[in-house]
């Protein structure tokens, strides 16, 4: 088996899932502007620590959570363990500076895995590999870090290595003291800092001992060569496109095409910001999320929770919206991947073996007419499991031989849906 089989047979569920939460949450969630706080502002160790010593999220409930995200008809999560800040969310002995020692004391790593697991949820950490807090992480002249321009750090010495040693430390902590991790979300590498600088070779080789089936994204290696078509070990088993959908799906440079997931804010932040209210609706998500799949992605729609542990309200209403269509339209989503015909003008197509599926995201003229690959067995319309025929209108005469002209009324009127109708047509054999 090469690289690229090893990778497309261990992201096998993850492609069928298609669909996860992205929980963005630390101690940055008081000062409610986003988790890049520490650094955009400057702030120091010592300025930042009030936050820590009054972190007290007493209405966190992930058993909520966890069924906020089935709802939606998501089917995974990954939840921040560690952001730059260098604050843990879980019990690590390598530190103190964690969520147990905050008057919460609770270790919230855990009971979010053992919440989103109960529901039946794969368990993914984000990990970030800077750390602003680790004595041992460069300081002046580093690109993101807090006292990235103070001078008094400028002669500091520092071990590297200690830090290093930690990070692994911590990520053993992760993966052994928590149960079955589905994903490991590593973040990021940048400049020199990247692959062998986090050891990432040996770091990649504990983790899939400690978890053989985990799937980890491609982070560590800042080269990409994942999509350079030259995986390393600490390649990853998935591309990450931040902030938007890639215009045709993401391959290689050979071609193959590649296991990806387009992580996205649901406002403008991914630490909870208390004053962005520019919310994608559910509209939008839903049609990224079929954009996403028709081109052989996921999406990892993402919530920052606040600091009393709340997931935003408009968040869980918009999720809320979101599963209401997923409810009726799932199968146009799990399992599904590139279609055999190209886009169409007024939406999408998905399919899953011979089952194509029609996104129709605008009214059509009359009936939609469809040139389709090869002879149908049946149309269904997927929300209600009504059957559709096609009428070939009487003044068609020669035009559109052997298309589907399919009746789909206005797509405001129930049981049609305006955020995406859908229409699952069984194909024959090919
Ligand atoms: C970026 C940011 C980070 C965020 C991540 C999510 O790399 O540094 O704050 O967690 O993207 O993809």
């Amino acid at each position: 088996m090469t690289r690229l089989d090893e990778i497309m047979k261990r992201t096998e569920q993850f492609r069928y899932d298609r669909f996860g939460m992205f929980i963005h949450w630390g101690i940055y969630s008081i000062p409610a502007r986003g988790e890049w706080v520490r650094s955009r502002e400057n702030i120091t160790i010592e300025d930042y620590q009030k936050y820590f010593d009054e972190f007290n999220p007493t209405e966190y409930d992930p058993k909520q959570w966890a069924i906020i995200a089935k709802q939606a008809g998501m089917k995974y999560a990954v939840m921040t363990a560690k952001h730059h800040d260098g604050f843990c969310m879980f019990d690590s002995k390598l530190t103190d500076y964690k969520s147990t020692d905050t008057p919460i004391k609770k270790d919230l790593i855990r009971e979010y895995a053992d919440a989103f697991r109960a529901e039946g949820l794969k368990v993914g950490f984000y990990y970030s590999l800077l750390d602003w807090h680790h004595p041992d992480y460069p300081k002046y002249g580093d690109r993101c870090h807090p006292m990235r321009e103070k001078e008094e750090f400028e002669d500091e010495k520092i071990n590297f290595d200690n830090y290093v040693e930690y990070m692994h430390g911590q990520v053993k902590e992760l993966l052994t003291n928590y149960g079955k991790i589905d994903i490991i979300w590593f973040d990021f590498s940048y400049e020199e800092m990247t692959g062998e600088k986090w050891q990432a070779e040996k770091l990649v080789k504990m983790v899939r001992e400690l978890q053989p089936g985990i799937i980890i994204d491609n982070r560590l290696d800042g080269k990409n060569s994942l999509v350079e078509g030259n995986p390393t070990i600490y390649s990853g088993d998935f591309a990450s496109p931040e902030q938007f959908i890639p215009a045709q799906g993401v391959t290689d440079k050979l071609g193959n095409p590649l296991p990806w997931e387009a992580c996205v804010t649901m406002n403008d932040h991914w630490g909870y910001a208390s004053q962005d209210n520019n919310f994608k609706d559910s509209k939008q998500i839903v049609r990224k999320l079929v954009e996403c799949v028709s081109k052989g992605g996921n999406l990892l729609m993402n919530v920052g929770p606040d600091a009393k542990g709340r997931i935003p309200k408009p968040s869980v209403d918009i999720l809320n919206e979101v599963g209401n269509w997923m409810h009726d339209n799932h199968r146009s989503i799990y399992g599904c991947s590139i279609a055999e015909l190209t886009k169409p003008e007024w939406g999408y197509y998905t399919q899953n073996g011979n089952k194509l599926y029609l996104h129709l995201f605008e009214n059509p003229m009359g009936p939609l007419a469809v040139q389709l690959p090869r002879k149908i067995k049946s149309v269904r319309f997927i929300a209600d499991g009504s059957e559709r025929v096609s009428r070939r209108p009487w003044f068609a005469g020669n035009i559109g031989e052997g298309h589907l002209f399919l009746e789909v009324g206005r797509l405001d009127v129930w049981p049609n849906n305006p955020i995406d109708t859908v229409f699952e047509v069984e194909l024959e054999e090919k």
